[in-house]
């Protein structure tokens, strides 16, 4: 079987058809992600026919698997890398993943290569376990993982929690809305967020927080939540979020999607449920805004983070990175 580069409306259509398929059932075990309509792959293929590349498998005139990609300029800034979303890639019948995956990476790494690109990543819906174990096996490691909830269920269980807790507390613990002048606090506490990012075992390189403008110009947007956490005066810890943004898996985007794009909590205060507590704040105010779904994204080997975010919230799709 050999893969073939599809441009014709015919196999974009199919394309579309296959991704689909594989959100639907994505769907099915995540009922909170908004529905997709072939017409919104469809455009988005046709984006990937026209930007990158997209390989398709045929069997009997008919596409049995596709897979696209392409370049991207800034790469987690490690400079030019090749990027396949979490909606470029799909097989009809999964009991055919290894014949079928084969020769499409064959040709898709023979690309990359040509092209003097040293890395490729591939997002890969939490449904779709053979394809995702396929990838770990020819040499793909996960690294990131997009999640989410609806709003409703994590108040539920939030609440709960959160109101246990506050009887136990001793000292006073505020969390409160951020203002413009909280920036140069925040700034300084999103400094030691992008430390733990860059530091073992995480190592993400280039990793910087905001700078006090930058934090200025956030605070002052009507469509960010940013809370902070205050134990007897001391700045605790802090959570914000927005829309989603590009970086975020297409298959949580929506109108009703509030992304957390930050939470840190000070070590000395860490285990406490101070993180559990921002973040039932956090949904409480994405409620009173009218959001019915919360989403996250986080380096996977980040593993409090991975323990926390994995206690609330259901992995929708994994991100797989390959250097060569
Ligand atoms: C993630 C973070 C915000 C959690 O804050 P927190 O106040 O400790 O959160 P909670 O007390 O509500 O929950 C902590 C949970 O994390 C887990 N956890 C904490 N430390 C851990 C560790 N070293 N290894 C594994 N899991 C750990 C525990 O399972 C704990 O849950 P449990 O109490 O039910 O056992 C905090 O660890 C932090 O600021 N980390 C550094 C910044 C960061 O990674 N932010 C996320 C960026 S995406």
């Amino acid at each position: 079987m050999a893969p073939f580069l599809i441009t014709d409306q015919k196999s974009i259509k199919e394309a579309a058809e296959l991704a689909i398929l594989s959100i639907e059932r994505l769907c099915k075990t995540l009922p909170f992600l908004p529905e997709r309509r072939t017409e919104d792959l469809l455009c988005r293929i046709e984006w990937m026919v026209r930007e990158g590349r997209v390989y398709g498998i045929e069997k009997a005139g008919r596409l049995e698997a596709f897979l696209g990609w392409f370049t991207l300029d800034d790469y987690r800034n490690l400079g030019r890398g090749a990027l396949t979303p979490d909606w470029c890639s799909a097989v009809r019948d999964e009991s055919q993943t290894t014949a079928l995956i084969a020769p499409l990476v064959r040709r898709l790494l023979t690309d990359i290569v040509a092209e003097g690109l040293g890395v490729h990543a591939i997002g890969i819906p939490s449904s779709s376990s053979t394809l995702l174990e396929e990838f770990s096996l020819l040499g793909w490691g996960r690294i990131v993982a997009d999640a989410s909830h609806s709003a409703e269920e994590l108040h539920t269980r939030l609440s709960a929690l959160c109101e246990s807790e506050a009887e136990k507390d001793s000292g006073t613990l505020v969390i409160r809305s951020a203002g413009v002048s909280d920036a140069e606090a925040l700034c300084a506490i999103d400094t030691k967020l992008a430390q733990h990012i860059g530091q073992p075992p995480i190592l993400m390189s280039g990793a910087h927080g905001s700078t006090i403008e930058e934090w200025r110009q956030w605070l002052s947007r009507n469509d960010q939540i940013t809370l902070i956490a205050e134990i007897d005066g001391v700045l605790a810890g802090f959570i914000r979020a927005d829309p989603p943004h590009l970086d975020v898996s297409y298959l949580v985007h929506g109108d009703d999607t509030l992304a957390i794009c930050g939470l840190f909590v000070e070590p000395a205060f860490r285990g406490r449920k101070l993180g559990a507590r921002l973040l039932d704040a956090l949904v409480k105010a994405a409620i009173e805004a009218s959001y019915s779904r919360i989403s996250v994204d986080f380096e996977t080997m980040n593993p409090e983070a991975r323990v926390f975010w994995l206690t609330w919230f259901k992995p929708v799709s994994w991100s797989l990175e390959r250097r060569f």
